[in-house]
């Protein structure tokens, strides 16, 4: 009890320091993390604790305080609507639905493609990298229905259920896209949403490709590299914990 009161205490001492000193800090499931925001978004009404909040409603605990990430999305976010690049989004990776709600929040006037089995990783890219089901690693413990209703079944979001490129299949050939958020963790899916995709991006859209900095993830970097190695675009880092990757496609 008393351990908990000095806990209590410190932890105040250190919110009124870090509110005195201007910096946002952000509480990392019970430790803390402390992030500059963008001045933008520091200095004016902006209300970044309700995104961070929608960030970490049902985040799993490690990515909790990767607000590098969440700040990387909600600015980017900007650039597109700033400079007009048209179309429409899609995420392939969904999970239980955290970074797709994030993006239709970002972007409700858009469609919103979403791309998962909803049922954890298929076999056969499991075996393309010699990979066994790894239980702290399944992903299966979601559903389509949860993952509409958590995100909002507007008629703007379209779900394609099962195996990815399968699933592609449902994407109309004029179809362009000016944000592909790419976090399928694998290697083969990754190949093949780039060759998907990368064709369809409108010029100026962004790919976001979680994990290229990941150790845990290693296929992600061998994809992207491979397939950008004959392309004008470059790769732009990102300092968030899995280590995104950003291209922007370049205007033809
Ligand atoms: C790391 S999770 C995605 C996390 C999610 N973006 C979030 O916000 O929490 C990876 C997802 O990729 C999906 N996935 C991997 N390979 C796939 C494939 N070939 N087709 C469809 N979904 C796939 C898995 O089912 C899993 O749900």
């Amino acid at each position: 009890m008393k351990e908990r009161h000095g806990r209590d205490a410190s932890r105040r001492l250190l919110r009124s320091i870090v509110r005195r000193t201007g910096v946002a800090m952000a509480d990392a499931s019970g430790s803390y993390a402390v992030q500059h925001l963008p001045e933008w978004m520091a200095k004016s009404s902006f209300d970044f604790a309700a995104w961070r909040r929608l960030w970490v409603e049902q985040n799993p605990r490690n990515d909790r305080a990767d607000l590098a990430r969440l700040v990387m999305f909600v600015e980017n976010a900007r650039v597109i609507e700033r400079e007009g690049v048209p179309g429409s989004l899609a995420e392939l990776g969904v999970y239980k639905g955290t970074t797709a709600k994030l993006l239709h929040t970002l972007f409700p006037g858009r469609t919103l493609w979403l791309f998962d089995t909803f049922e954890g990783f298929d076999a056969r890219d499991l075996a393309h990298e010699h990979r066994t089901p790894n239980g702290g690693f399944r992903f299966d413990d979601t559903s389509l229905a949860a993952v509409l209703r958590y995100v909002g079944a507007s008629d703007r979001v379209r779900a394609c259920k099962g195996y990815f490129p399968e699933t592609a299949a449902a994407v109309p050939g004029d179809e362009t896209f000016a944000l592909v958020h790419l976090d399928a963790d694998l290697k083969k899916p990754t190949e093949d949403a780039l060759a998907f995709f990368y064709p369809r991006m409108a010029p100026g859209g962004f790919i976001v490709m979680h994990d290229y900095g990941s150790g845990a993830w290693p296929g992600i970097a061998e994809a992207v590299d491979a397939f950008f190695a004959d392309k004008p675009e470059s790769i732009v880092r990102m300092p968030d914990k899995s280590g995104t990757a950003i291209a922007r496609r370049v205007k033809r």
